[in-house]
């Protein structure tokens, strides 16, 4: 088996507004070719997630 190349990757991923940190230290691979969810509650950081 060969390795692939990740279509996304990320390690710590931080995103602060005035010192609110909406996304706090998110690690993530997503594989090509496949589908990927993120899921929580209202204000959980799922927009700001966006690389
Ligand atoms: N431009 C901004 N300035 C300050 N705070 C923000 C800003 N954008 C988002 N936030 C805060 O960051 C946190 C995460 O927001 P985000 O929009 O990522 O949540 P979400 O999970 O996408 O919510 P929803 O399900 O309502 O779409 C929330 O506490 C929100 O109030
Ligand atoms: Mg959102």
């Amino acid at each position: 088996m060969t390795a692939s190349t990740p279509a996304v990757s990320a390690e710590g991923l931080v995103k602060a507004f005035a010192g609110h940190r909406a996304v706090d230290g998110v690690d993530l691979v997503v594989e090509a070719g496949t589908v990927f969810g993120v899921l929580g509650p209202n204000g959980a950081g799922k927009t700001r997630c966006h690389l």
